[in-house]
């Protein structure tokens, strides 16, 4: 396409932009923040923060209120440090009083058509008997429990019973490989882990319990108990002192368990995130703060009443997962459908069948979802009620104004109104997003930050950007559920968010905010990159690839994927003596080393073997040609963020100064 036609598609597309949804009246007329009380939550937020804050955290149920609201900034701003509570009380037994108490928790579909209801009482009784089972195999408060397993009631089950006796629970997201696995036990110092003996994807079984025995046999000398689920019935063995079948330990143990009062600021989980080094980060989330921001970001956002069903499609091994799947929903006594297996299995259907069967009334999805329903078409939806749909979510990555629509128009019949929400792994909650009975939403834009949040565009001298122009996003001012560190590396921790610019939290996105304050989150000014709305880090895929023998350096980039928004793409040099009689098998096996590291999701799209990787004269890779490079071989598509993409390159070539780091 040459350089004018690019321009009119960008400006085009700009225009298109500037299409204005207004909430509907209906809507606006039952929901749980209309413009009063929006009006209001705001005032208070600048106002009287401390009251602000004090009622967002005063619906939880505290087992010793706080008197305390913060304490401190950044980086260490410490919330309602006085007030203790339990997480599993709160999304579980606080629910059990009233009418929710035989109310559907979970409704469960396996890939393979196998279904299971909880109630309140059933989850009680379940949470209670596996806290039973872990705290008599001595794990105790503060200690670590890894948990790898499919999307299956237990999973949920099993988070909040480590909440329930004050473990500290690292779920590790079943794609990843057995060496990614041992990795974050290792690191997390893990005394158990729960896991299945496998879990359904695309109609094959996916071997975790395999990958937790190749995982523990090299070297994970903390784990002192397995416990597995029966899931697929497939044959295994189990190691003697060690494995017990889940659904054996929890009938032998009594059903209600004395839960353990934790301090607001105990660690309630440690998620693994990538970051721009190869190791992954272990995000810690406190208890008090974090359960506060995500059940009341779930009310507002999510507008969640007693008779809705809602559905988050993320994994429970994602942030999204642990916060709007488990946490935020449970915690408002939500009706939560969990789904085990791929969109498109057993067909392109499957998730409209879903909806109507189960007549769920809020989705909350990704935008690599949305567009990979739109390339399968409209027919898919067509053949499905959707009727009982009101309320759709997206997250995770920008969203194209195309999906935007698609989504707004073919989904939701251009009658529901559409949260794109805006955060990260490490804010716990949703920071920037719609309140759908309160704002007018422009496709493409994660809109305005909710009440509570303050946040800035820089630039790297941490300076103030003009109006609309594209810089840094920061927040400038502590919220609650901000992680509380990166498990066992404060200095990493401090190094990544808290150093480059002083007194706010750096959040490594590019975005720019427009003449109504509305926000355009653009993607990552770091070496992490987004694949389906999953993060990797660069540096973790290189290491994977140079640990190939006949591998001498790598670079990875991401480059931009018309389905999963970036993709990544890899540039090899070989050792000198290295001889390639095939190339395609070379090839094959270094990808195939990436998959092995660290699961299918890091596999490259593309792997070119080249002489030499351009280099500054201070021998940093000069990831900018590289990203041309690897883009350059792209068919070109959506030309709607072509903008927005060079803003982000000049991010980009800031951030990679030769000493920038
Ligand atoms: C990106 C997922 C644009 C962003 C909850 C962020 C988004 C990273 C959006 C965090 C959105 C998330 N619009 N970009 N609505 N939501 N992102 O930690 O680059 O897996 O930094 O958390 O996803 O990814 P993470």
């Amino acid at each position: 396409m040459g350089k004018d036609a690019a321009q009119e598609g960008a400006i085009e597309s700009h225009l298109q932009e500037q299409r204005r949804f207004p909430p509907s009246a209906a809507f606006a007329q039952r929901a749980a923040v209309d413009p009063a009380q929006e009006t209001r939550l705001r005032r208070r937020a600048a106002e009287e923060p401390d009251a602000f804050w004090a009622e967002v955290a005063g619906q939880l149920q505290w087992d010793r209120p706080f008197r305390r609201v913060r304490e401190g900034t950044f980086p260490d701003a410490r919330w309602f440090a006085d007030g203790t509570l339990n997480a599993a009380v709160n999304c579980v037994d606080r629910h059990l009083q009233g009418p929710r108490r035989n109310k559907a928790a979970i409704l469960w579909e396996g890939e393979d058509g196998s279904r299971a209801t909880l109630t309140y009482l059933q989850l009680h009784e379940q949470v209670s008997r596996a806290a039973n089972v872990l705290r008599e195999r001595g794990v105790d408060a503060g200690d670590r429990v890894v948990l790898y397993l499919p999307l299956i009631p237990e999973a949920v089950v099993a988070m909040l019973a480590c909440a329930r006796i004050g473990a500290i629970h690292s779920v590790v997201f079943g794609g990843f490989s057995a060496t990614a696995l041992r990795e974050r036990i290792a690191d997390a110092g893990a005394v158990a882990v729960i896991t299945a003996d496998g879990g359904y994807r695309r109609g094959g079984v996916v071997p975790l319990k395999a990958n937790v025995d190749v995982a523990l046999s090299e070297g994970c000398p903390s784990v002192r108990d397995v416990l597995v689920v029966r899931r697929t019935g497939a044959p295994l063995s189990l190691v003697e002192g060690r494995d017990r079948w889940w659904h054996e330990a929890l009938a032998e143990v009594p059903r209600t368990c004395q839960p353990v009062s934790r301090n607001a600021e105990d660690p309630l989980f440690i998620l693994y995130t990538s970051g721009t080094t190869g190791r992954p980060k272990g995000i810690v989330h406190c208890t008090g703060g974090y359960l506060a921001w995500v059940a009341a970001t779930t009310a507002w956002v999510f507008d969640l009443r007693d008779d809705d069903t809602y559905w988050c499609t993320a994994d429970i091994g994602w942030i999204t997962g642990h916060s709007y799947v488990v946490y935020g929903p449970l915690a408002l006594g939500a009706t939560v459908l969990l789904y085990e297996g791929a969109p498109d299995f057993p067909d392109r259907d499957r998730v409209w069948g879903l909806v109507a069967r189960h007549q769920v009334t809020v989705l909350y999805t990704a935008p690599t979802a949305i567009r990979a329903f739109m390339k399968w078409g409209p027919a898919h939806p067509a053949r499905h009620d959707r009727s009982s749909l009101r309320l759709l979510g997206t997250v995770g990555e920008p969203i194209n104004p195309e999906a935007w629509s698609w989504y707004h128009s073919v989904i939701g019949n251009g009658r529901c109104p559409i949260v794109d929400t805006w955060w990260q792994t490490e804010t716990g909650g949703i920071l920037i997003s719609p309140l759908p009975g309160v704002t007018t939403t422009v496709p493409g834009s994660a809109t305005t930050p909710l009440p509570g949040i303050s946040t800035a565009i820089v630039d790297s001298a941490g300076r103030d950007v003009q109006q609309g122009e594209g810089g840094l996003l920061v927040i400038t001012q502590p919220w609650p559920s901000l992680a509380r560190g990166i498990w066992g590396d404060r200095e990493r921790f401090l190094q990544t968010y808290f150093s480059r610019i002083r007194g706010v939290y750096l959040t490594g996105d590019g975005a720019r905010i427009d003449a109504e304050g509305y926000h355009w989150v653009m993607g990552r000014v770091d070496d992490v990159i987004n694949v389906s709305g999953h993060r990797l880090g660069t540096a973790e895929i290189e290491s994977a690839l140079v640990a190939h023998p006949s591998v001498a350096e790598a670079a990875v980039v991401g480059t931009p994927h018309e389905l999963t928004g970036e993709a990544v793409a890899a540039f090899v040099t070989l050792k000198a003596d290295v001889e390639v009689p095939d190339r395609d098998a070379l090839l094959q096996e270094l990808s195939d080393q990436v998959v092995h590291q660290i699961g299918a999701l890091a596999r490259p799209c593309e792997i070119h073997l080249t002489e030499g990787l351009p280099k500054t004269r201070s021998g940093k890779i000069m990831r900018r040609l590289l990203r041309d490079l690897a883009a350059g071989r792209q068919v070109q598509g959506d030309t709607s963020t072509l903008e927005d993409r060079a803003v982000l390159e000049r991010l980009r070539e800031q951030e990679e100064r030769p000493g920038s780091d």
